[in-house]
């Protein structure tokens, strides 16, 4: 089964509360973006979005240059019906992150539990330079080395700040902050992540 339709049938036959990465409200996501004192204009992408309310968030907050990302055409259709009509404020995008071509630049980029499905070096290596071309901010939530090693069924790759670290930091990209949080899981279960969240250098 392709990624896509591995993802098309999970938002077609499962509710939020049948799968592990939903959250009531995306805590962490919400307190490091704030890190970052944008203004609300400035243009945002969350990579994956699935059916997460980080764009709730956004929207309730006056952010007004959101897009919304997500290989999952069911996943969008399925925030698009949550949000009602404030969501034609929102570019959706239905797009692979492999093949994604960004047409201008991010003030921030949000990814949580999307960079990890990308096992191969290729598509790591692809991805890191999207973000580090198109985006002023980054912030990346993925399970951790104490977290489970498959996601929805697939395999994922493990992270720690060093090797974030390792990827992301350069001559423009610093690194802001990382915490280890625990997710609890619809089901009661714990699953551990790293997040952190890079910025350029002024
Ligand atoms: C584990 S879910 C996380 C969803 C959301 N970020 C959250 O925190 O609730 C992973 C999401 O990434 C999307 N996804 C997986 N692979 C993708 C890819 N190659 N390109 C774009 N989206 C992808 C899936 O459709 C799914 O919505």
């Amino acid at each position: 089964m392709s990624s896509k339709s591995h993802w098309e049938k999970i938002y077609k036959e499962k509710s939020p509360q049948e799968v592990s990465w939903t959250q009531e409200i995306p805590t962490t996501s919400i307190e490091f973006f704030n890190d970052f004192k944008i203004q609300k204009d400035d243009p945002i992408i969350d990579v994956g979005c699935g059916e997460s309310k980080f764009v709730d968030y956004l929207i309730d907050n006056g952010y007004k240059n959101i897009s919304v990302l997500d290989i999952s055409e069911n996943a969008i259709n399925n925030a698009k019906k949550r949000i009602g009509s404030r969501s034609e404020f929102i570019n959706w995008i239905i797009c692979d992150i492999n093949e994604f071509e960004p047409e201008g630049n991010y003030v921030v980029w949000h990814d949580r539990a999307v960079f990890h499905f990308l096992t191969s070096q290729v598509e790591i290596d692809r991805y890191v330079r999207k973000v580090k071309l198109n985006t002023e901010n980054f912030i990346i939530g993925a399970f951790s080395t104490f977290g489970p090693k498959k996601c929805s069924g697939l395999d994922i790759t493990q992270y720690h700040e060093p090797s974030l670290k390792k990827l992301f930091v350069d001559q423009r990209f610093s690194l802001k902050r990382t915490e280890n949080i625990n997710h609890i899981t619809p089901f009661g279960t714990t699953q551990n992540f790293i997040f952190c969240s890079f910025s350029s250098k002024k």
